[in-house]
């Protein structure tokens, strides 16, 4: 006897009709007309079923703080950075608690249920860090929090930053942050890299950098990275963030780059909403898009995860911890509107970002944690398109948030009376099931 059954389920894979088995916290059986009972029962009806979405990039400490205390007129990184530095000496634990909770909740109801948090630890106090290392306690029955060590002013170029940094990975922070573009020179990025890398190194621990997040083309501090990881042993355990100046790097340059990001093992994390709305400030026409350049780097075996990065905070005003709307807006930038590439972006947000933050028991596979979501909509492309209702949510085998169904009557004399947002494709092309590149990334 299993405890839930969820029948006739498509895969994000392309598998169709298929029964999902969950005994207590576990998935036991994932097979087409599966003969077992259950005390509960969920018909999926031919909607997608998949594993619960990933954020690889998140700023939780800055979340739900938008207009506090004013609003960033210019729209840039920098101003927004500015801002943050006049808010954090008014910031209260209390105050980060309740804003880090409440945008748990949204990410539950949209089935976001794992997010790596990059956490400012330039001041002193670390009042973020104690913060969401209690918020981390406090949501692990139902959603993965991961926490970055993050410099936001720079490592070298705030006194007393690195001291913090490593007060932060002593209270329990899981990742090194770093943020080399940012320091006052090229030779301190380099720098900071290294000492950051070696940090990580010594500790066991893996890194994940915001790294060159500027249109300047000569900001190249990921080569560093990438050589850092390599001579360091570190494959597999670091992240760059952002790399939104390979968007404007010479195509020879990155010729030379991508085998070695490959050589080193790195992860990619681009943040579409952001990186469209940051970047190309100073342009005037044409205007950069500005995100890194993803089918590429996953051409060249380069795991990449789309994250959110901030919602309603200083550097944006919008979001609402929406995966589906972050692959929405990865999908458009990068132009990824083939059926396989469609399919990558639902990945991006899904198990490429499991395998970056190392999430033991991810996916819809015997022995695997039961935790599922189940959306209206029949196929990755197709949740996308819609940013489909997450009609059911479920963590360890426990369904833990509910949407009703997205629906619109209409009121027109010979018209069906219900809105069909699907698209009859019985005729279309066969779904080629490419496999989404191969992820070394694993936690120490
Ligand atoms: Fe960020």
């Amino acid at each position: 006897m299993l405890d839930l059954i969820l029948r006739h389920a498509v895969l994000p894979d392309g598998r169709r009709d298929i029964d999902v088995g969950v005994r207590a916290d576990r998935i036991v059986a994932v097979e087409p007309g599966l003969k077992a009972a259950a005390c509960d029962e969920i018909d999926c009806a031919g909607q997608l079923l998949a594993p619960p979405f990933v954020d690889a990039h998140f700023h939780m400490d800055a979340t739900l703080s938008y207009g506090m205390p004013r609003v960033n007129r210019s729209g840039t990184l920098l101003e927004g950075i500015q801002l943050w530095s006049e808010l954090k000496p008014q910031l209260t634990q209390d105050a980060l608690v309740e804003r880090a909770l409440r945008y748990c909740d949204w990410a539950v109801a949209k089935g976001l249920l794992a997010i790596r948090s990059h956490v400012d630890v330039c001041d002193p106090r670390l009042l973020a860090v104690e913060a969401l290392l209690h918020v981390r306690e406090r949501v692990k029955p139902y959603l993965d929090l991961q926490l970055v060590a993050f410099p936001q002013d720079g490592v070298l170029r705030t006194p007393g930053a690195l001291d913090n940094l490593k007060r932060a990975l002593d209270l329990g922070v899981d990742v090194v942050g770093g943020i080399p573009h940012f320091e006052r020179t090229m030779q301190d990025g380099a720098e900071s890299v290294r000492l950051l890398c070696e940090l990580a190194a010594e500790r066991g621990l893996p890194v994940d950098m915001h790294c060159d997040e500027t249109d300047d083309p000569a900001s190249r501090h990921v080569e560093t990275l990438a050589d850092c990881a390599r001579r360091l042993g570190l494959q597999g355990r670091v992240a760059a963030s952002h790399l939104t100046s390979m968007h404007s790097m010479d195509n020879d340059y990155v010729a030379k780059l991508l085998p070695l990001m490959a050589e080193g093992g790195l992860a990619a994390i681009a943040n579409p909403l952001i990186n469209i709305t940051l970047q190309g400030r100073r342009d005037t026409y044409p205007k950069r898009r500005g995100m890194t350049r993803v089918p590429e780097l996953l051409a060249a075996g380069i795991p990449v995860a789309f994250g959110q990065d901030c919602v309603l905070d200083p550097w944006y005003a919008g979001g609402s911890a929406d995966l589906l709307e972050v692959a929405h807006m990865g999908l458009h930038v990068a132009q990824m509107t083939a059926q396989d590439a469609m399919r990558q972006c639902f990945a991006c947000v899904t198990e490429i970002p499991a395998r970056i933050l190392g999430l033991p028991g991810y996916g819809i596979a015997p022995g695997n944690r039961a935790d599922l979501v189940l959306l209206q909509a029949r196929d990755p492309a197709e949740a996308i398109r819609l940013r489909a209702t997450r009609l059911a949510v479920i963590r360890g085998g426990r369904t833990i948030a509910r949407t009703p169904p997205a629906t619109a009557r209409l009121q027109l004399s010979g018209r069906p009376q219900t809105v069909d947002w699907t698209l009859d494709r019985a005729d279309a092309a066969p779904v080629n099931t490419t496999e989404v590149p191969p992820c070394p990334h694993s936690r120490p």
